[in-house]
């Protein structure tokens, strides 16, 4: 074992309540007290990296190249999760297929919004649902997936991907949706074919914003598997917000270990994890 990497790093509480506050700040996201040796542990090896000795230097590091900067990136993937699958929860998919794509054949329009969409698994498991459901149909279709990880985006955009992760898919999704790669390169991995990913477009998004740079109005809104790591009054506010951004009637799902039933949310549940929006009642 090499003596750099015996080297260990411990933090303040002082340090560690700083990094604390500038990720609930800038994501939401909620580190408990009780995460601090993980924070230790999955930090450290950015501190070797960049060569330095103390987390206040590397918290300082962080604040001078700002939120939009590469190193906020690499501590939000380090001490938050990106998992995800093709596929994840398919009750969604399913609804998807057997109950919206129907209501909205007669208008044959519709748009989606994957935000917190790691690296795009979600956004192409929404656009293979669509395209199936479409057949021979011509519809008016968009996916706009989003999170806060640029790098996550990145992987995202570029739509490649280790067979092992489309292994669970049958043949024909895989040949019609995804190509084989090629060479050295491509050995082992698939990309996304372009008449798929032509449905979907990426950008950097931030739930924590007050608003959201979307204009149209949204049919289905998926925000899966990232409320878990925010506190109630964020939960709160981007339930919200999320109702603001859909059609009457439109849906919001979120992931199977969130729930909303402890807030009096302006949604009403149709199934577990399937929320829809239901207009008010107007007084006449
Ligand atoms: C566990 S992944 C969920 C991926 C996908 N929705 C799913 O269920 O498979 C959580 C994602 O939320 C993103 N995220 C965390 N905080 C965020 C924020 N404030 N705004 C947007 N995305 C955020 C993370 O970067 C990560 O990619």
């Amino acid at each position: 074992m090499s003596l750099e990497s015996t080297i260990g790093f411990t933090i303040t509480d002082d340090a560690f309540s700083k990094f604390q506050k500038l990720l609930y700040k800038e994501s939401g996201i909620k580190l408990g007290d009780q995460k601090k040796t993980m924070m230790v542990s999955r930090l450290s090896k950015r501190l070797r990296a960049l060569e330095m000795t103390s987390f206040k230097d590397y918290y300082n590091y962080i604040l001078e190249e700002g939120t939009e900067g590469e190193e906020f990136i690499q501590m939000l993937d380090l001490l938050s999760t990106n998992k995800t699958d093709f596929f994840r929860e398919p009750i969604h998919f399913d609804f998807m297929t057997t109950q919206i794509i129907p209501e909205l054949k007669y208008l044959k329009k519709i748009r989606i919004w994957s935000s917190a969409c790691s690296s795009g698994e979600e956004p192409y498991s929404i656009a293979i649902t669509l395209a199936e459901a479409f057949g021979t149909e011509r519809w008016n279709a968009k996916v706009l997936a989003s999170d806060l990880s640029t790098r996550v985006l990145a992987k995202a955009r570029n739509g490649v991907y280790e067979k092992e992760s489309v292994k669970d898919l049958n043949t024909i999704r895989l040949h019609k949706y995804f190509l084989k790669g090629k060479g050295e390169e491509g050995l082992g991995k698939v990309k996304i074919k372009k008449h798929l990913s032509e449905m979907v477009s990426f950008r950097r998004i931030n739930l924590m914003g007050q608003t959201y740079p979307i204009k149209s109005p949204l049919d289905i809104i998926f925000c899966r598997n990232v409320m878990i790591y925010f506190d109630r009054p964020t939960q709160e506010r981007l339930i919200n917000n999320f109702y603001s951004y859909l059609k009457p009637n439109g849906y919001l799902f979120i992931g199977h270990s969130e729930s909303l039933q402890w807030l009096d949310s302006p949604f009403t549940l149709i199934k577990p994890t399937i929320y829809q929006k239901k207009e008010m009642d107007v007084l006449t």
